[in-house]
């Protein structure tokens, strides 16, 4: 089969598209023929080496954890699946012809390969870090960087529950950040005057990284009231870094309710054939986007 692997860590060129061994499903997985698999941060942190203690990694290494397909083995002791579903799910080396998944769900109805591949693992991180930030409904959550993968799955939860979300992102997402149904204004220069003019915010969340971890603390008065995703120096602050996934069984099981109800719909900003994960992996470094992207397999 064909799939995209690096042999030492380094920039995107060190990914090859190469002819390997097809994988097969152990007792618990599941194999899928895959049709899309999500780019994350998360893949190029790996390939770089960055992430070593929460993704141990052995060279020459597969990348890719988030899929969509068609499941053609079913590892022992597997049941409530069946060979040809269509599956969305986690597992390894998903930017492949064929993928092993620890964790997956029916794919909803009406949703594409393409669009079912972006969800998993941004909808984990969305439902945890709410649940960690404890915001309530009727109050005001504050989301730096809200137009990415996981920004779309926060703003889109956080008001089917109740909450009133202001979000941050470049001035081409404005109008994005409106359609999901926050509050949008622009980071840089000002940003925390802007926030605090569209009113007081009970918690906030850092999903871009971008050093505002201490204006998180001081727009809503309490570091227990902020929690970031992408920042490492937050605990400096007194901030919880959250980094560990929580459980993606259920945050599939509660992804496709959302979606079935349509009150969650993550757009795709760009796909890429298998052969072009460096043109992904180069854009999605550059860390501005629209929601997901995807490769198409
Ligand atoms: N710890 C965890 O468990 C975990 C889980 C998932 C992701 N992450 C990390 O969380 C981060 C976000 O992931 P993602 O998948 O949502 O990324 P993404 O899809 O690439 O989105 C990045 C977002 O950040 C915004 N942004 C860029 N510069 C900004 C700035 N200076 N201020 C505010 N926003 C800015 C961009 O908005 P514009 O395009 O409008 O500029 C874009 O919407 C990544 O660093 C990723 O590695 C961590």
């Amino acid at each position: 089969m064909k799939k995209v692997s690096f042999a030492a860590f380094g920039g995107p060129d060190v990914l090859r598209l190469i002819d390997a061994e097809e994988p097969h499903a152990g007792p618990g997985l599941i194999r899928v023929a895959v049709r899309a698999a999500g780019v994350n941060p998360a893949d190029w942190r790996v390939r770089e080496g960055q992430v070593l203690t929460a993704h141990p990694v052995e060279l020459p290494a597969g990348v890719g954890l988030d899929a969509a397909g068609v499941v053609d083995e079913i590892g022992e002791g597997v049941d409530g699946v069946e060979i040809g579903d269509h599956v969305f799910g986690e597992g390894t080396g998903t930017y492949a012809e064929f993928a092993v998944l620890s964790a997956w769900a029916r794919m909803p109805e009406g949703l594409t390969f393409e669009e079912a591949a972006g969800y998993p693992s941004v909808v984990e991180t969305a439902l945890r870090i709410l649940r960690e930030v404890g915001v309530e409904p009727g109050q005001t959550l504050l989301v730096s960087g809200a137009s990415g993968g996981v920004g779309s799955a926060v703003l889109q939860i956080a008001r089917d529950r109740g909450v009133t979300v202001i979000g941050t992102a470049g001035p081409a997402n404005q109008d994005y950040l409106r359609e999901l149904g926050a509050l949008p204004t622009t980071y840089g220069d000002g940003w925390t005057d802007r926030v605090r003019a569209l009113g007081p915010v009970h918690a906030a969340l850092d999903l871009a990284g971008s050093g505002v971890v201490p204006e998180l603390v001081a727009l809503t008065g309490d570091p227990h009231k902020v929690v970031s995703i992408a920042d490492l120096t937050a605990p400096d602050h007194g901030v919880r870094f959250s980094g560990t996934a929580g459980s993606v069984p259920a945050a599939l099981a509660e992804a496709a309710a959302l979606i079935t109800r349509r009150a969650l719909h993550i757009p795709v900003d760009t796909s890429y054939p298998l052969a072009d994960a460096v043109a992904a992996h180069t854009d999605s470094q550059s860390g501005h986007t629209r929601g997901r992207r995807v490769l198409i397999i």
